[in-house]
């Protein structure tokens, strides 16, 4: 009897755990279905895309987004925080947001984007190849990108929509945002200490949103922090 009883209440406790994504999830790569939603951030669409977020992408909370970001990337939570909850004001539930609803532009999307375009442009949601191409083609004649190749493609991805966009949001806020992202890719797709990245898994982040597990990268063996990742990002935005 006590046996049954325990062997109930475990299949309870999975039960309950299995509507957890974080807890029970595999964590496999999954493309999303049509109803499921995806933001114009890679990161966090390659947490859902694995599971550490609800795969549907939707009524997403600020600490699943904290556990999340840990789990997936060993990303900390001073790093995700203040994002995280300027998502929240991106649609009209109290405490969660769907990922889609981040596309809002101005709030945390912005203008020359390394892999979307510029919201007066087109799509402002979903990945483009032709803007990506910039990065993606950066750092010639070496399989790795660096802080320096960063800076520069952010640069150049700024001159572009510079050029071609008259609607085009760019202040401090703007420049602030980019130089982090470029210091995420740098520091969660390769080491966060040197901020030098393979060139293969930065481009199957964000091409397939995707872990590049199968293709060697692990998850960064120390929690990334602002503090280790700002001498990237300062890096990134000075040069
Ligand atoms: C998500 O939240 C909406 C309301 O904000 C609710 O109608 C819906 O059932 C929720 N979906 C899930 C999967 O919890
Ligand atoms: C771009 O700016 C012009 C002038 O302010 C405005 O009329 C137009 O609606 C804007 N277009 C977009 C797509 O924001
Ligand atoms: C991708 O961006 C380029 C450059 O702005 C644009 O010409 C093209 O139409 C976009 N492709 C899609 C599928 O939106
Ligand atoms: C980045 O890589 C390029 C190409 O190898 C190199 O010229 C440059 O000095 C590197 N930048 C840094 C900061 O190491
Ligand atoms: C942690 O990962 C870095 C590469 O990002 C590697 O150089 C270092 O040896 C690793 N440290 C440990 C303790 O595994």
């Amino acid at each position: 009897m006590y046996l049954l009883k325990t062997t109930l209440i475990l299949a309870a406790v999975k039960v309950v755990y299995g509507t957890l994504p974080s807890a029970a999830d595999s964590h496999e790569w999954r493309a999303p279905t049509a109803t499921d939603v995806r933001s114009p951030c890679p990161g966090l669409n390659t947490l859902a895309n694995h599971g550490y977020l609800p795969r549907s992408g939707k009524n997403i909370s600020i600490p699943m987004i904290m556990d999340a970001a840990l789990m997936g990337f060993n990303l900390g939570p001073d790093l995700v925080i203040l994002a995280a909850k300027l998502g929240l004001l991106s649609g009209n539930a109290p405490t969660t947001l769907d990922l889609n609803a981040l596309a809002l532009h101005g709030l945390i999307e912005h203008d020359a984007s390394l892999s979307r375009n510029d919201f007066a442009l087109g799509d402002n949601l979903n990945f483009n190849e032709t803007i990506f191409s910039t990065l993606a083609n950066s750092n010639p004649g070496v399989d790795y990108y660096n802080t320096s190749s960063a800076g520069l493609v952010q640069q150049q991805r700024l001159a572009t929509s510079l050029a071609t966009n008259p609607n085009i949001t760019n202040t401090l806020k703007e420049f602030v945002i980019r130089s982090s992202e470029s210091a995420f890719y740098l520091g969660v797709m390769g080491n966060p200490l040197t901020g030098v990245a393979p060139k293969s898994f930065v481009q199957i982040f964000f091409r397939e949103e995707h872990m590049p597990i199968a293709e060697g990268w692990r998850r960064p063996n120390v929690t990334i922090t602002s503090e280790i990742l700002s001498p990237i990002e300062d890096a990134v935005a000075e040069l």
